[in-house]
């Protein structure tokens, strides 16, 4: 080659752009074969997965990576320094839940990469993928140059493959989790809590989410500049996150289905788990419970002492004897402790929950609940006042389980970002969020130390579920999104999309604690809630939790007789549970079967639209007659005014294979129990 010609070739070479190759080092199937992850290291040493199904992109290549606040980021110069892979397929048994067994079969790629300069940190990254999705996490060894992590930022991403639509509630706003959801383009969403849910323009649900959130900072999802979502710790004091080598992060999940309903059936999330650490946890019964509560969020009585104090030995007596003439275990009652007389929001430190209030004979009233095969539940608001509680709840424990209380709702209630922490009593009291790492910390600790009672625990104003009821079963609820109780205070209530669409995002985290069946169907002043009387049924077969309230006042019981036999009927514990049919933030009918017993429910919910649903009832035994017992809106029921009373209970024998047609009004639903006929 002439001189001249090597000048030219020479230029054009040092024109080009400095292109990263990337290499793919490692590669993971699930069962199925549908699912691929694919990890790629480029040309700088940065690591990358991306997510296929069906060999479609779902997730394209997402950063994997740390930010420390002690130490340089952990991103580039990676180097792969050994993978290994495992399979698995186990099936084990929930000791409450909506199934009772649950497959987890998955493959494991475990991945280690090191630093190919500098301090030569490693770290592995663990997928476990699944025929329903992907989850990962980062395992960090013990190591010389990184003994602490302090760590201000996870730079996991996901950049989710094809547009989309998002349902999703922002992060760190002042009222925590309730929030009524946002739906937008994928493109839209700005700082969001997990899980989100998606469905691509092509019509993948996803749903990102993360499992066993211990010892470490919630996730939330920031969408970047790239457009891909990035993690975003919630911050802590004074770093989101501390921790000493070895830790593993929580699993990061994308949960991957065909049809909304497949995110519900998921248990992606509980296999991710660690199993069951509490052993027996038979003293824990799921079940159904009334209390002093719906009178508080209506002002009728009050929380603080005084004339309208709810929380009197008189009034208790009275919810005492309306549980035992209607089946109901429990009988929570809030405002028995001292605390509650002024200004209690966001200010615990009053609240003792060692003892009653003198107008409450708290053992004399376990005695009489006791006679009467009924339970107290204990009421436990922090206040947000933290380590005054922690300070506190052994010995609040050992009272209640002296007293056969066994199960506790706890409360947090003030802004985002207030909870108050204080390490040593007297000392300096320091900032918490809800979602942070100490909280996380806390939660676990409220949870061992009640365990140890043989209590249960329903935390209002949690931190996300992220499955760790199945590690610790006695974790049996939580509020954490927007309850009835908005639909009490006079504000604008929960529009008739809320419900239909919590199913598909707060719902994939674990069980709430809506506490449906307000039958009187209005809030303070008369606000009319936006609901049909049926769709109240259908909430406790819809909105799963272990423990469901019938919320409303014992008078608006007895003003609705018919209605109020599905509440006292329904079952709370479940062998089977399949989504019928549902799209989000439209409508849903779920079908389960009761926890050792030949009865079948169904609850089905509506968006504003009314429609007509054709259910295949396929989830029927064989050869087995069915009286379904069919509660449903009456002709021209609708959500707003008097027609949301419009309600018909009717009667009919069905068999396998038959199609239930439901007329679903606005703002509507269905709730139905299937008994098994004899003959
Ligand atoms: C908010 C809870 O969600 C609600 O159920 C409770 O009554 C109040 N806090 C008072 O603790
Ligand atoms: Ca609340």
């Amino acid at each position: 080659m002439k001189r001249m010609q090597w000048m030219v070739l020479l230029a054009l070479v040092l024109a080009m752009p400095v292109v990263a190759q990337a290499e793919q080092v490692a590669q993971a199937r699930s069962p199925d074969g549908r699912i691929v992850v694919e990890l790629d290291l480029n040309g700088e040493g940065r690591l990358a997965y991306r997510v296929s199904r069906d060999g479609k992109p779902v997730v394209a290549d997402s950063r994997l990576g740390f930010i420390f606040r002690n130490g340089r980021q952990l991103l580039r110069n990676l180097a792969l320094d050994g993978q290994a892979t495992r399979s698995a397929d186990t099936t084990w048994e929930q000791p409450w839940g909506e199934r009772r067994f649950v497959r987890d079969r998955y493959n494991e790629l475990r991945a280690t990469f090191v630093e190919k300069d500098h301090d030569h940190r490693r770290f592995d990254v663990v997928f476990r993928v699944f025929d329903d999705g992907v989850g990962f996490r980062y395992d960090v060894p013990a190591q010389p140059a990184l003994r602490t992590a302090e760590i201000v930022q996870e730079l996991t991403e996901f950049a989710v493959a094809r547009p989309a639509t998002a349902w999703w509630i922002p992060a760190l706003e002042w009222n925590r989790e309730e929030y009524l959801y946002h739906r937008t383009p994928l493109a839209e969403v700005g700082v969001a809590q997990t899980p989100i849910t998606l469905r691509t323009d092509d019509g993948l649900h996803l749903s990102i989410h993360e499992a066993a959130l211990v010892d470490y900072a919630g996730m939330n999802l920031m969408r970047g500049d790239s457009g891909a979502l990035r993690a975003m710790l919630t911050p802590g004091s004074p770093t989101p996150v501390v921790r000493t080598t070895p830790f593993a992060t929580p699993w990061r999940t994308i949960v991957i289905a065909d049809k909304a309903g497949g995110l519900v059936e998921s248990n992606l999330i509980l296999n991710l788990n660690e199993p069951n650490a509490l052993g027996d946890v038979s003293w824990f019964k799921p079940a159904k419970y009334v209390g002093v509560w719906w009178s508080l969020h209506l002002d009728q009585e009050t929380w603080a002492t005084g004339p309208r104090h709810g929380a009197t030995t008189a009034n208790t007596r009275r919810y005492i004897d309306f549980a035992a003439a209607n089946g109901f275990r429990g009988v929570l009652v809030e405002g028995w402790n001292p605390g509650w007389d002024g200004d209690w929001f966001a200010n615990g430190w009053g609240f003792d929950f060692r003892k009653p209030t003198p107008d409450y004979d708290l053992a004399g009233l376990s005695a009489y609940a006791r006679s009467k095969g009924v339970h107290l539940i204990g009421h436990h608001e922090t206040g947000c006042a933290v380590s005054h509680y922690e300070r506190q709840m052994d010995q609040a424990f050992a009272l209640s389980a002296r007293l056969g209380i066994d199960a506790i709702k706890t409360g947090y209630v003030c802004d985002a970002g207030q909870i108050e922490r204080q390490d040593v009593a007297g000392g300096p009291v320091l900032r918490e969020w809800h979602e942070g790492q100490w909280m996380s910390n806390h939660h676990l600790r409220v949870v061992k130390d009640a365990a140890r009672h043989h209590v249960a625990i329903n935390a209002h104003e949690p931190i996300k579920d992220t499955g760790l009821r199945r590690t610790y079963p006695n974790w049996i609820s939580r509020e954490g999104a927007r309850g009835m109780e908005f639909n009490a205070w006079g504000q604008p209530p929960n529009p008739p999309e809320h419900e239909v669409t919590l199913v598909f995002t707060r719902l994939l985290a674990g069980p709430m604690d809506y506490t449906p069946g307000v039958l009187s169907l209005t809030g303070k002043g008369g606000q009319e809630i936006g609901s049909t009387l049926a769709r109240q049924l259908a909430l406790y077969v819809g909105i799963y939790s272990p423990i469901q309230m019938a919320a409303d006042l014992p008078e608006h019981y007895a003003a609705h007789p018919d209605a109020f036999q599905f509440i006292k009927d329904v079952a709370v514990d479940w062998d089977e549970s399949y989504v019928l049919a549902g799209e989000v933030g439209e409508y849903v009918a779920i079908a389960r079967k009761a926890r050792g017993a030949g009865e079948w429910f169904l609850g089905a919910m509506n968006d504003r639209h009314p429609r007509t649903l054709s259910l295949a009832l396929d989830f029927l035994a064989p050869g087995q007659r069915y009286r379904a017992e069919v509660y449903r809106d009456g002709e021209g029921a609708d959500w707003r005014g008097d027609a949301r009373f419009r309600f018909v209970r009717e009667q009919k024998t069905v068999v396998r294979g038959d199609v239930l047609s439901l007329w679903l009004a606005g703002g509507g639903g269905a709730a139905v129990r299937f008994v098994p006929v004899g003959g």
